[in-house]
């Protein structure tokens, strides 16, 4: 039994968060996966699990469905001819929240129909006081709910509501260990996700991540190269390292100086044939990091390079910890790697913000000619600095401003993929596309591309040439020797 449930009582665990704000200097201990001894109980049953938010939850969710298949559960493609759904949550816009809560929706009436239905609420959003207080009361129709940090915990959560009848509520506020040898069950064969880190300690401000998912903690590097060695064994073509931000790997080391720069480098030794990261915070961004990318070819010349805002004193308010100036120099030196694109998060509307602030968000944007952006408007998550922060801006306003930023950044995306009209490009196969007898892939610079091709060719890397740029993606036809 791992050290922090020990002692647990039969009282629920729940989220606090005074205690996610906190953060300690104690070393991070590892932890491996306790195998659960239980592994019938999902026998003859079906499971469904719903992903919401980013990559790491997509990769949490790997996890989650492996550890039900090892209690022999079986996954079905809709929720409607489940068993047990589960819904693994995010937080980071009011609109992720409101998706969950419509989803809840849904199960309780499905529940009517269906009384052994067991509904499971996990993620991010399961780390908020306030969601966990509604669940107690006014969703006593989810079965359990565990934490971010205890995610390896579902096995037992489950059979404690199986065997208690009560709803079950489990939820950790400080972070534990990292936790080796959870099963995962990839939701693809040739790109895989591995985690190199978790949590956040950057605090911008209005971000609810550093408590949702708690203090940065690099994951071993033996670790992390030996599960890209297996990958590698098993045929992958591409590892994507995973963290909130991916560039303060190590920092958190007490006994040794290995940054991302090592890791790249090891990973890139593995030989796996694209390496890919995110996300990358500006402030821990090396020159040494930047020559790793250009020196082995199969680091992926895409970088992801959250902008936020383009005002010094909405950064400030932001608490970034880097000016307009600094972002763009690095932005500058990032564009010395060999036909690089870069993409951007941008958020529109952050309290205070004025028309001349945004317009000097546009004026970045026309510097760095992004090769894509994720815009947003600013959603207040409580908890966090900038939701106390005075708001005086419409809602017309500011989707006025979302308009006009993506209007401005569409134009780039598309000059961005007719550079390479008539280029022959690198794709690495998905799969069918959505367009009739057409294939899909990402190229090295993770840009979209549909083509015509060969089934044989799902999984490989193989040259397209390209006839056609839209603003989203682009259009080809394999290329024939
Ligand atoms: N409101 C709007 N956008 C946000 N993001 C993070 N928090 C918020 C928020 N409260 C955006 C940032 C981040 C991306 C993942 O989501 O741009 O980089
Ligand atoms: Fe959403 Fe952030 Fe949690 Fe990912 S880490 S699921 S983006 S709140």
């Amino acid at each position: 039994m791992l050290k922090y449930f020990k002692e647990r009582s039969d009282t629920m665990l729940l989220p606090n968060a005074k205690e996610e704000r906190k953060r300690t200097k104690e070393k991070v201990l590892k932890e491996f996966y306790d195998n659960p001894s239980f592994k019938e109980i999902g026998k003859g049953k079906k499971y469904f699990v719903k992903t919401y938010g980013c990559q790491m939850n997509e990769h949490d969710s790997e996890n989650i469905k492996a550890m039900l298949e090892e209690l022999s559960f079986k996954e079905v493609d809709d929720y409607e001819k489940a068993d047990l759904v589960i819904l693994n949550t995010c937080s980071i816009r009011e609109n992720a929240h409101n998706k969950a809560f419509g989803m809840l929706g849904r199960l309780k009436h499905l529940k009517e129909q269906k009384k052994n239905l067991l509904i499971g609420f996990c993620g991010c959003m399961a780390q908020e006081e306030k969601v966990v207080d509604e669940i107690i009361h006014k969703y006593k129709y989810v079965d359990f709910v565990f934490g971010t940090h205890n995610l390896h915990r579902l096995p037992f959560v489950l059979k404690e509501r199986l065997d208690s009848k009560k709803q079950e509520i489990e939820v950790l506020s400080e972070e534990g260990c990292i936790i080796e040898g959870i099963p995962v069950k990839r939701a693809n064969k040739y790109k895989a996700y591995v985690n190199i880190m978790y949590g956040c300690d950057k605090f911008c401000t209005y971000c609810i991540v550093p408590f949702t998912r708690g203090k940065q903690r690099s994951r071993d590097k033996d670790d992390i190269i030996n599960e890209v060695k297996m990958l590698v064994q098993d045929g992958y073509q591409e590892v994507t390292l995973l963290g909130q931000n991916v560039n303060a790997y190590g920092k958190d080391f007490t006994d040794k100086e290995y940054r991302m720069e090592n890791l790249l480098e090891d990973v890139a030794k593995t030989g796996i044939p694209r390496v890919r990261f995110m996300t990358s915070h500006p402030w821990d961004f090396t020159d040494n990091m930047i020559e790793m990318i250009k020196k082995y070819p199969n680091i992926m010349p895409y970088v992801h390079l959250p902008l936020q805002s383009g005002s010094n004193r909405i950064l400030k308010l932001m608490g970034r910890r880097y000016t307009k100036e600094e972002y763009i120099e690095l932005f500058d030196k990032l564009k010395t790697i060999p036909n690089v694109c870069i993409s951007t998060d941008i958020i529109v509307g952050f309290p205070g913000e004025t028309e001349e602030d945004f317009n000097e968000t546009l004026s970045v944007c026309e510097y760095c000619k992004y090769d894509n952006a994720y815009t947003f408007i600013f959603s207040p998550r409580e908890g966090t600095a900038a939701s106390k922060m005075e708001d005086n801006l419409t809602i017309e306003e500011k989707e006025q401003r979302l308009y006009k930023l993506n209007e401005l950044v569409n134009k780039y995306f598309l000059e961005s993929n007719k550079r390479y009209l008539n280029k022959t490009v690198k794709v690495l196969v998905d799969g069918p596309s959505d367009k009739e007898n057409m294939f899909t892939g990402y190229t090295e610079e993770n840009k979209l591309i549909n083509f015509y091709g060969d089934k044989s060719d799902i999984g490989k890397i193989i040259d397209v040439a390209v006839e056609d740029a839209k603003t989203w993606s682009l259009d080809g036809r394999k290329c024939t020797k």
